[in-house]
């Protein structure tokens, strides 16, 4: 099993170039089932992006992916007359967001039999969410022997629906459905994320009158017959946090290009609370290590929130400030596994409920840790760039579920980091 091996205390000289959005891909993916052919470009060639191509081959979309000028594209065909209406177990087992062709099946075959995902390591993680928008639109749904069975006979209808609790997946499997479905539907209490954004965009683009008032999304659908279209998918703000932490800890003059910093304004605000110097242009930030860091106090939200796919990895920077900091986790309910093993390298970290308490400035040493989950693993990463001596990480294979190319990233950077 592969292994990555870092020497740590190396300053970051260079330039990081952020990849496409594995979350902004993904829904975008799924909505290549509403429609004949599109063209993706900026898509990162990570595991789950690869999972989902082989969901969508399976349920009968031709697809070829293809690597031009340093540029990464996917063609998608969906022309076949019977296509297959099943998510199987295996491919939505290690990738939730298969769940995400449930809506487009639905809406435009009127009839999808999708794998439940089953729980993961950060959560329970349910879909009810995403059943309940699908019902209010006219599904009629069964679970059976771990299988969703939907069926719209009739086509999906316009509805109002309001979200009790705000779901990134439910938002994006709900405006999938309400693509296909008769009339208007509106959504309330939805995720808007920039990934969503995106989504939105992508569908506009395939001519459905979508429009957004704070939480609240007005969907006017569609038929299905289109010309071809191509989208460029979105920058990964989650990558780019991370190489901003990674800037803020060991960064000389470190740049982060092909960003857009307004969608970062968050993050950035809270590197700068904690004593950031940090250049912010338009789509490159320049960023050096911090000599005093200032304790500060975060909560996980959804957008424009600070987001729980970067806690891990503001806690590693937070390791390095002066005075206790805090973190409240307030979307996954077992989000800290990387705690423990932080502390292993040398971190000061209390949990009470939900919330992580980290008494800084400590000192790390390199460790043989294990990565839990895809931004756990990240934050072992930044926690070895900073430690003395020598850490190994096991269990890569969660990193490459969503970071492109990481270790070459960060190697072309001057760091030391190889995989064995
Ligand atoms: C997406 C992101 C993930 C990110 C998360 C929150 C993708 C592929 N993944 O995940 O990286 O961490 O948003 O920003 O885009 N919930 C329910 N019922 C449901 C659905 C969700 O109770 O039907 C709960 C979840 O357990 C969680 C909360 O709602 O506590 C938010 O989850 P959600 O926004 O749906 O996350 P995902 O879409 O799975």
């Amino acid at each position: 099993m592969q292994k990555l091996l870092i020497k740590g205390k190396k300053e970051l000289k260079g330039n990081i170039t952020i990849s496409g959005s594995k979350n902004a891909t993904l829904p975008i993916l799924a909505a290549s089932l509403l429609t004949s052919e599109i063209k993706l470009t900026n898509v990162p060639l990570v595991k789950d992006i690869f999972t989902m191509i082989e969901l969508l081959k399976f349920i009968g979309v031709e697809i070829k992916v293809k690597k031009k000028n340093k540029k990464n594209v996917i063609e998608l065909k969906n022309s076949k007359k019977n296509i297959n209406t099943l998510a199987p177990y295996k491919l939505v087992k290690t990738m939730r967001a298969g769940v995400l062709v449930l809506g487009p099946l639905l809406s435009k075959y009127k009839k999808a039999k999708v794998s439940l995902p089953g729980g993961c390591a950060i959560g329970t993680r349910p879909v009810d969410l995403h059943l309940f928008a699908l019902k209010k639109l006219g599904a009629k749904i069964k679970i059976k022997d771990g299988y969703i069975i939907a069926e719209a006979k009739k086509g999906l209808f316009g509805s109002k629906i309001k979200f009790p609790s705000v779901s990134v997946g439910a938002t994006e499997n709900a405006l999938l459905a309400a693509y296909g479905a008769t009339g208007k539907t509106v959504l309330y209490n939805c995720a808007v994320e920039p990934e969503i954004l995106d989504l939105v965009s992508f569908l506009k683009k395939l001519g459905s009158k979508i429009k957004i008032f704070g939480r609240k999304i007005s969907v006017i659908g569609k038929n299905f017959e289109n010309p071809k279209i191509t989208h460029k998918i979105i920058f990964d703000r989650i990558e780019a946090g991370t190489y901003l932490i990674a800037g803020a800890l060991l960064g000389k003059k470190l740049i982060i290009k092909n960003i857009n910093s307004k969608i970062l304004s968050y993050e950035i605000q809270i590197l700068k609370k904690m004593g950031a110097k940090i250049i912010v242009n338009k789509d490159t930030i320049i960023i050096s290590k911090f000599e005093k860091l200032k304790r500060i106090n975060v909560s996980t939200k959804p957008f424009p929130g600070f987001p729980t796919d970067l806690q891990a990895q503001l806690m590693v920077l937070m390791t390095q400030a002066n005075g206790v900091s805090k973190i409240k986790e307030n979307i996954f309910e077992n989000r800290f596994m990387h705690v423990p093993e932080l502390k292993r390298m040398g971190a000061k970290i209390e949990i009470k409920n939900k919330t992580a308490y980290i008494f800084g400035p400590s000192k790390l040493t390199g460790a043989e840790v294990m990565a839990t989950d895809l931004r756990a693993s990240v934050s072992l990463v930044l926690a070895g760039l900073i430690a003395d001596n020598r850490t190994i990480i096991n269990r890569i294979y969660h990193l490459d579920r969503g970071y492109e190319q990481l270790e070459n990233k960060l190697d072309r950077c001057k760091a030391e980091i190889k995989r064995i």
